[in-house]
């Protein structure tokens, strides 16, 4: 798998590479290179406009990649995968548009005390400008979510429940599909958007079957480019919202009275979108297919055993995220050095990770604590990623002790 990664053949501060990031941004195997460089050499052209060969294939092959797409996440209408620029704009796209339409001052939102700020300013941005109010659903010391406390935070006032899928910052893995069932057996009304960034890199996702509304991810942790996400949502939700902005690609018919705009997917897409990048991103679930996501997972959970196993070993280190259900996140903090100082002495080790708060400020506020370590695993990561990650915290309590 390493080798179809050109960027890990490199090495780092004269060291052997140990990307341990991923969580951050995955690298990117040669597959999906090609597929954007071919998607800019073959026959380059805008989509949807033109009726010549170049654009008719480029149009062919931007579509291509949605249903390739779609395939993966289990989704069967492939319109109902809208392209965006990440998850942050997908999750900010359901606040402007759904929310801004269907919610009003008292409503209410229901969060976790583990959301990355993409799923926390979002709605912060329309408290702001509706009035609806944000409940918080804490989580267990071991990181898992406390779910009869979330149970008993919905209420009749609930408008919608946005929950991450994988913690960013601690790989605990939510039970979507109990916090879904757990929203609509309230109230059937009640919508739950899932922010899916972190979990269908490590899993395989089938996203109807969560029993979410919609679901948010971003192309570059997924082994694709950088300036690509998706939006899922039911049709018949996407199409009863309004655009969340305005623009050519989108429109029926413009005239200065009045605009009629497509149907979802387009109607999102306003302006010329991502075009190789999506098709790169086509390219990465094409290489995940093929890689086959149980295996995936089941890899990535081999290697957590290892990674805890080895990281026991060394003094001193507590560790965030406990709970059984985790992704190849490990997070932690070591009582002899602040994350930043190890980060920097990982660095000279050849040891890229990733310290700080991970965009979760309030998940760091519950523990106490402002920030950790945080190694993250791909489907690139081997063992020796692990020892010299091991190796590294050694030398860094060596220096800082
Ligand atoms: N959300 C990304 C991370 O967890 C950037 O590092």
């Amino acid at each position: 798998m390493k080798a179809d990664f050109p960027a890990l053949r490199q090495k780092m501060n004269g060291r052997s590479l140990a990307y341990l990031d991923t969580a951050a941004s995955a690298q990117k195997p040669q597959a999906v290179i090609d597929a954007v460089t071919r998607a800019y050499t073959d026959h380059y052209a805008n989509i949807h406009r033109g009726l010549y060969e170049f654009s008719q294939k480029t149009t062919a092959d931007f579509e291509a990649a949605r249903k390739r797409i779609a395939r993966f996440m289990g989704v069967s209408n492939e319109n109902e995968i809208v392209f965006t620029r990440n998850a942050t704009e997908s999750i900010n796209l359901v606040a402007q548009s759904w929310g801004r339409t269907n919610l009003k001052a008292g409503d209410e939102i229901l969060l976790t005390e583990m959301e990355h700020h993409a799923n926390i300013v979002p709605w912060q941005l329309l408290r702001d400008q509706t009035g609806v109010v944000l409940k918080i659903a804490p989580i267990f010391d071991d990181g898992a979510l406390d779910l009869e406390s979330y149970k008993n935070l919905l209420g009749p006032r609930t408008r919608l429940v946005a929950v991450t899928h994988v913690s960013n910052a601690l790989g605990i893995i939510n039970p979507v599909k109990k916090i879904a069932a757990a929203a609509k057996n309230f109230n059937s009304g009640i919508k739950v958007l899932v922010d899916g960034s972190q979990a269908v890199v490590h899993m395989p996702v089938n996203v109807p079957e969560t029993g979410c509304d919609f679901y948010a991810f971003t192309g570059h942790k997924l082994y694709g480019p950088t300036g690509v996400g998706v939006l899922w949502g039911r049709a018949e939700l996407l199409n009863a919202m309004p655009p969340y902005q305005g623009g050519g690609d989108m429109i029926e018919r413009v005239m200065f009275e009045k605009t009629t705009y497509k149907d979802a997917p387009a109607r999102f897409e306003a302006g010329t979108p991502a075009i190789a990048e999506a098709i790169g991103l086509g390219a990465a679930v094409d290489y995940l297919d093929k890689a086959g996501m149980k295996s995936v997972a089941a890899r990535e959970n081999a290697l957590l055993d290892y990674a805890m196993k080895e990281l026991d070993k060394i003094d001193g280190l507590r560790f965030y995220g406990t709970a059984k259900a985790k992704a190849g996140i490990v997070s932690f903090t070591a009582g002899w050095g602040h994350p930043s100082d190890i980060g920097m002495i990982l660095d000279q080790c050849g040891v890229a990770v990733r310290t700080g708060h991970h965009c979760c400020m309030p998940l760091m506020q519950r523990f106490g604590i402002d920030g950790t370590i945080r190694a993250s695993f791909g489907l690139y990561t081997e063992e020796s990623d692990i020892d010299a990650l091991a190796e590294g915290l050694k030398k860094a309590k060596s220096m800082l002790s």
